[in-house]
């Protein structure tokens, strides 16, 4: 008897996808939209404590396309995307701070956790933070997002401050924690400009 077909690459090894949009169509909003009700009905931080509604969602995915000093990140898994982050440019009146920008908003929904997305989403973030010339990235997380605290520390982003009223849920007082990276340039980069 022939050997079975080996089964095709999605199904033994999900495919996982990062990219920076600059628009978005119909489908991928959809999905997005999809993704982030989950995300925070599951109680995972991202601002909203209750679901704002689908249209109050699309139409703040398509502000968040409109703001100059941001850019949308999604995650896609096996096509579908699953979860997204946001970098954040100083505004342009914020000279002093100008090298450094903000990760912000990141998450992965449920469904589709556990594959090694927020460690691309992160790390994708950060390549173009660094392809735009930052130095820093600042971001802040709820005491109580230990997975991603440990991704962040796992990366290099170090603790330097402490919030003890960051964040309310559902009455109850939330700390927050604020870390910050310093963006060396990549080994290519280097070995490039030597
Ligand atoms: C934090 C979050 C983004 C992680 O997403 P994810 O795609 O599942 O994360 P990854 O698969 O990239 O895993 C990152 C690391 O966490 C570990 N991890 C993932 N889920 C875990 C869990 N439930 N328990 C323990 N460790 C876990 C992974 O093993 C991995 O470690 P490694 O890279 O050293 O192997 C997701 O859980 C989430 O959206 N949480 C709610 C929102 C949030 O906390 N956002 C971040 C702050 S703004």
């Amino acid at each position: 008897m022939a050997d079975a077909p080996p089964l095709p690459d999605p199904i033994t090894r999900p495919e996982r996808f990062v990219e920076r949009l600059e628009a978005i169509n119909e489908d991928d909003l959809h999905a997005l939209c999809e993704a982030t009700d989950a995300a925070i009905l599951e109680g995972g931080g991202f601002g909203w404590v209750n679901p704002p509604g689908r249209r109050a969602l699309e139409a703040y995915y398509r502000g968040v396309l409109l703001v100059p000093e941001r850019e949308l990140f999604v995650a896609r898994l096996n096509g579908t995307v699953v979860g997204s982050a946001h970098l954040v440019r100083p505004p342009r009146n914020n000279e002093a701070q100008a090298f450094a920008a903000q990760l912000m908003h990141s998450f992965v929904a449920p469904y589709a956790r556990g594959h090694g997305l927020a460690r691309l989403l992160t790390v994708g973030v950060e390549d173009r933070a660094r392809e735009l010339g930052y130095h820093v990235l600042n971001l802040d997380v709820r005491e109580t997002q230990e997975v991603a605290i440990r991704l962040y520390e796992s990366l290099g982003y170090v603790r330097w401050g402490e919030h003890p009223e960051y964040a309310q849920v559902r009455g109850k007082v939330i700390r927050g924690f604020y870390y910050a990276k310093r963006l060396r340039p990549r080994r290519s980069q280097t070995a490039d400009a030597s």
